[in-house]
C-alpha cells in the first residue's frame, strides 16, 4: 500500500487521475490532494469519500509520499517536483517542465518504459502520446524515415479555461483564454510562437517524438491547430518508412497490437472521431492509405481522449508499471 499525492486535484487532468486511481484499484494507504491557494479547502470525492484539498507548500512536500502525480503546470512542477524527489517520492509530472531534460525519462509505457535515474518521470504532450503509439509499431516493423504531423486539438487540452472559452463563444461572448474566438473557428496557434515561426506545441511534438522513439535524428515536422471540439484530439500523420510495405500489412499490424484500436473501413464510413473516442482509453487509428507523392509513404489518422491516454491515463499507467516492478 502506498502514500500517494495528487497535485492539481481540482483540475481536469488531476480529477480524472483520481477516477482512474479508484477504477484501477491502485493500493493506496493514504491519499493527499493538493491545489493552489485558490481551491484550498474545497471538497473532492474519491471512491465516494470526501477529501479536503490542501494548498501545496514547500513544507508539505516532506509527506512522506511514495508517488506524486503532478498535474499543475510547468512553473509549479519546476519548483515543487525536486522537493518531493529530495524527500524520497517518485514524481510523475504532466507538464512540459522536465520532458526534454536528458536525465528525465519521457514515458509512454508501451513504447519506452522508464529508467529510474531520477525521482521525476515526465508524461509526454497529449498529441505526442497518441502519435508515438502507432509510430512505434511502424518503427519496429519498417523503420521511420520522416514524420509530418497536423493536429486537430480539442479545447480541453487547455484545461478548464479552454472549455470555458468554447462555452463563452456559444453564448456570443468574447474569449478570455484564446487570442481569438474558438467557437465556429480554428486557430493555427497552440502555446507561444518561437522566433522561427513554429509554436512551442509544435516544437514539443517534434522533440518529444525523437526522444520517446529514441531516434534523435529523425526528421519530424508539425502544425498544431486548436479546433472547437470539447474533448479528444485528432492527429493526421504522414510517415515515410525505411522499408516497403502495404496498407494491408500496416492494418494487420495495428489489428494485432493491443495498444491501438484499428477503425478503418471507409466503405462503411468507419474512421476514428472525437465523439467516439471521448471517455475511452485507447488510441484509435484509421484512414490508412498510401501517399503516392513520395516512396514508402503513408497517411494515418489517430484520435484519442487527450485527458485520458493523452494525460491522466498515461500517468496512471506509468504508476502501475512502477508499482508492478516494485512488487515483483
Ligand atoms: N488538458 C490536457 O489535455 C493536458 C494534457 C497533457 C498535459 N496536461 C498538463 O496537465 C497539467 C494540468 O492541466 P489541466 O488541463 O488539468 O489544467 P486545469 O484544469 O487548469 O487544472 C490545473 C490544476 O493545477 C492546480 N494548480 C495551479 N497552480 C498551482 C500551484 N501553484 N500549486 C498547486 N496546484 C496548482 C490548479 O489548482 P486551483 O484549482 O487551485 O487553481 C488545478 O487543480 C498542465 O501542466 C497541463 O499542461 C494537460
Amino acid at each position: 500500500m502506498y502514500n500517494i499525492a495528487v497535485v492539481g486535484a481540482t483540475g481536469l487532468v488531476g480529477n480524472t487521475m483520481l477516477k482512474l486511481l479508484a477504477e484501477k484499484q491502485i493500493p493506496i494507504k493514504q491519499l493527499t490532494l493538493f491545489s493552489s491557494a485558490r481551491s484550498a479547502g474545497k471538497e473532492v470525492l474519491f471512491r465516494d469519500d470526501p477529501f479536503i484539498v490542501e494548498e501545496l507548500t514547500e513544507e508539505k512536500t516532506a509527506g512522506p509520499f511514495d508517488y506524486v502525480l503532478m498535474s499543475a503546470g510547468g512553473g509549479t512542477s519546476h519548483h515543487f517536483s525536486p522537493l518531493f524527489e529530495q524527500h524520497g517520492a517518485v514524481v510523475i509530472d504532466n507538464s512540459s517542465a522536465w520532458r526534454m531534460d536528458p536525465e528525465i525519462s519521457l514515458v509512454v509505457p508501451e513504447v519506452n518504459p522508464p529508467s529510474l535515474s531520477r525521482g521525476i518521470i515526465a508524461n509526454p504532450n497529449c498529441s505526442t502520446i497518441q502519435s508515438v503509439g502507432p509510430l512505434n509499431i511502424l518503427s519496429e516493423a519498417f523503420g521511420l524515415k520522416r514524420v509530418a504531423y497536423t493536429t486537430y486539438q480539442s479545447v480541453s487540452g487547455s484545461g478548464q479555461k479552454g472549455i470555458e472559452d468554447l462555452k463563452r463563444g456559444e453564448r456570443g461572448e468574447e474569449p478570455v483564454n484564446y487570442p481569438h474566438p474558438i467557437y465556429n473557428n480554428v486557430l493555427p496557434h497552440i502555446d507561444v510562437f518561437q522566433e522561427d515561426g513554429y509554436t512551442k506545441e509544435e516544437v514539443k511534438m517534434i522533440q518529444e517524438t525523437r526522444k520517446i522513439l529514441n531516434l534523435p535524428d529523425l526528421p519530424v515536422t508539425a502544425t498544431c491547430v486548436r479546433v472547437p471540439v470539447s474533448s479528444a484530439h485528432a492527429v493526421a500523420i504522414n510517415v515515410t518508412l525505411d522499408k516497403e510495405t502495404s496498407v494491408q500489412e500496416i492494418q494487420d499490424l495495428f489489428e494485432q497490437n493491443p495498444h491501438v484500436i484499428l477503425e478503418d473501413d471507409p466503405k462503411q464510413n468507419l474512421y476514428p472521431m472525437p465523439v467516439n473516442a471521448f471517455g475511452k482509453e485507447g488510441i484509435f487509428v484509421g484512414r490508412i492509405r498510401k501517399d503516392d507523392s513520395l516512396p514508402n509513404t503513408y497517411h494515418l489518422w489517430t484520435v484519442s481522449d487527450n485527458i485520458l491516454k493523452g494525460a491522466a491515463l498515461n500517468a496512471v499507467q506509468i504508476l502501475e508499471l512502477l508499482i508492478n516492478r516494485k512488487e515483483k
